[in-house]
């Protein structure tokens, strides 16, 4: 049986569902978290809340009647489900193509498990293939583009401002063998906020939509 990517989005993020027990949920965004809000919505009794990664996502969430926390007020949560532009086995992801890489990167380090869910045309061996995108400081476009290039990317401004008010760069070309080591190395650039690598801290457990089902991969199995 094959299925549409909009089929396959919307059946994992049901199967999401199940890792949802109580209290505040953290929500990613994108076209395959919106499906897990409207799943979400389903069962908003058993939980208190949620915390957004982005306007978009609590909008959506506020539209469903569930309550959206501030990140501050609340200490921690059990688990972050969002999804991916890319993910290889070792749980290693690049995202931000909706370009709310800085504020995903922050609720996810709030969560004790990152639930990453995704059709299977997301799972990658290397990443680097979908432009990485880095979010910067206006006034450092120009300084931190260069830094891109000495790198060996080749960057391009978006034409979009973050919910930070900042910019985002797109990095073509890039060879992303070691993503620890460019995530981090991304990150030293002076104006750069953060890039949309999640390798540090990988997702814990990811959800893969597959024509024959939704597969669960755990980190390190
Ligand atoms: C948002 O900034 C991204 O990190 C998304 O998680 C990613 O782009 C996946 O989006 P889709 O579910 O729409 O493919």
């Amino acid at each position: 049986m094959s299925f549409t990517q909009d089929e396959l989005k919307q059946q994992v993020a049901n199967a999401a569902i199940n890792y949802v027990k109580s209290g505040i949920i953290g929500v990613g965004t994108g076209s395959t978290a919106n499906y897990f809000i409207d799943a979400l919505a389903e069962i908003k009794h058993k939980i208190d809340g949620a915390v957004a990664s982005s306007e978009a996502t609590s909008n959506r969430l506020k539209s469903h009647g569930i309550e959206v926390f501030d990140l501050n007020d609340i200490n921690g949560m059990d688990i972050y489900v969002d999804g991916a532009d890319e993910i290889t086995e070792h749980m290693h992801m690049l995202k931000g193509g909706g370009g709310a890489l800085t504020r995903e990167k922050i609720v996810a380090a709030n969560a004790k498990e990152f639930i990453c869910i995704c059709d299977e045309s997301k799972y990658v061996s290397v990443l680097g293939k979908f432009p990485l995108p880095v979010e910067v400081l206006p006034m450092a476009k120009s300084y931190v583009a260069r830094e891109l290039t000495k790198l060996g990317g080749q960057p391009e401004l978006r034409d979009f401002t973050t919910d930070n008010g900042n910019i985002i760069l797109d990095v073509h070309e890039l060879k992303i063998i070691d993503p620890i080591e460019i995530e981090i190395k991304i990150n030293q650039i002076v104006g750069v906020v953060t890039n949309g690598l999640f390798a540090v801290r990988p997702a814990d457990t990811l959800l893969l939509a597959t024509d024959n089902g939704v597969k669960t991969i755990k980190k390190g199995a």
